[in-house]
């Protein structure tokens, strides 16, 4: 997970509350790494204690041993809003455009031509927002329109957070988060805002109703039956100590088809992780044969 970037809040709040305590920080560390496979420094206990005092002021609890103890209780219920404290959900449209490039260029095409009457499936594993599943979905709808293949394509999108997830399923986002989509995939896909949603966007129908968004913790099971074509897992395991990550990419090779693609963060690597995957292109691998 892309947790623990520090944008300075943590600093503010630092002081002005309940602190952390050694054997408080020492439970979270465990059960962030057994939960989330987020491995937290020594270094980080003024950042997590920043970070969580909102939540502890949300829930009205007086010290972090009573946010322990909750977890404790009934640790799912509590997971999705501790990670989103310790993490960041940052993300954008077309982030690493060079992925969609590939999409356009070489897997749509061949997998329209391919699968006629048949189904395609991709699946945004972390997809925060929503940006990553929506542009996605965008030149998928472009691709299908193109090909006029009849094919079931659909995008499974998601994520741990409930707040991301919420945000995710409005699709709605401000206008100056569209910085990296072109003007005409501006004008095609995205519905202009007025009154009080002025100076916001929503995303198109026609590429929502291609996506579906679903809570998943990445470490839990998976209810998905069947195999994805793509899977898209970008900036999400950058902080997931090594044998999560082990782990985690023997699954992803599992719930590929053969010779599917699984499409990593830019300063995220398979190397010395898993023999199942061939590296293709930049941070894009193939499943072996
Ligand atoms: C930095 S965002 C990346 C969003 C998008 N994939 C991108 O590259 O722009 C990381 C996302 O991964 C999610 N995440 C982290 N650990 C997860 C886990 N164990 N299960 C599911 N989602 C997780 C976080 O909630 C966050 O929304």
């Amino acid at each position: 997970m892309n947790a623990l970037v520090d944008n300075g809040d943590a600093a503010g709040l630092a002081g002005a509350g309940p602190s952390l305590g050694e054997a408080e920080f020492a439970f979270l560390r465990e059960f962030v790494l057994q939960h989330c496979g987020i491995s937290l420094g020594d270094h980080k206990r003024q950042l997590v204690q920043g970070r969580l005092l909102r939540r502890l002021r949300a829930l009205g609890l007086a010290g972090f041993a009573d946010y322990c103890d909750l977890l404790r209780r009934d640790p799912d219920a509590e997971l999705g809003e501790l990670a989103s404290c310790i993490s960041t959900n940052v993300t954008s449209f077309f982030r690493e455009m060079h992925h969609y490039d590939l999409l356009v260029d070489e897997l749509l095409p061949r997998w329209l031509e391919e699968k006629r009457g048949g189904r395609l499936r991709i699946w945004s594993a972390g997809c925060s927002t929503g940006e990553e599943p929506y542009a996605i979905a965008m030149v998928l709808a472009e691709a299908l329109e193109r090909s006029g293949a009849g094919i079931d394509a659909k995008i499974l999108a998601t994520d741990l957070s409930p707040q991301a997830l919420a945000a995710a399923r409005k699709g709605v986002y401000p206008i100056d988060r569209l910085g990296g989509v072109s003007d005409a995939r501006r004008k095609r896909w995205f519905l202009r805002g007025e009154g009080s949603f002025d100076g916001f966007v929503q995303v198109h129908p026609r590429v929502r109703e291609l996506v579906t968004i679903q809570p998943l913790n990445l470490l839990h099971d998976w209810p998905m039956q069947g195999r994805f074509d793509a899977i898209f897992c970008r900036n999400v395991v950058i902080y997931f100590d090594k044998p999560t990550k082990q782990r985690l990419f023997a699954r992803y090779a599992g719930k590929l088809e053969e010779r599917g693609y699984l499409f990593l963060g830019h300063s995220e690597s398979m190397y010395g992780l898993s023999d199942d995957f061939d590296l293709i292109g930049r941070t894009v691998y193939r499943k072996r044969p």
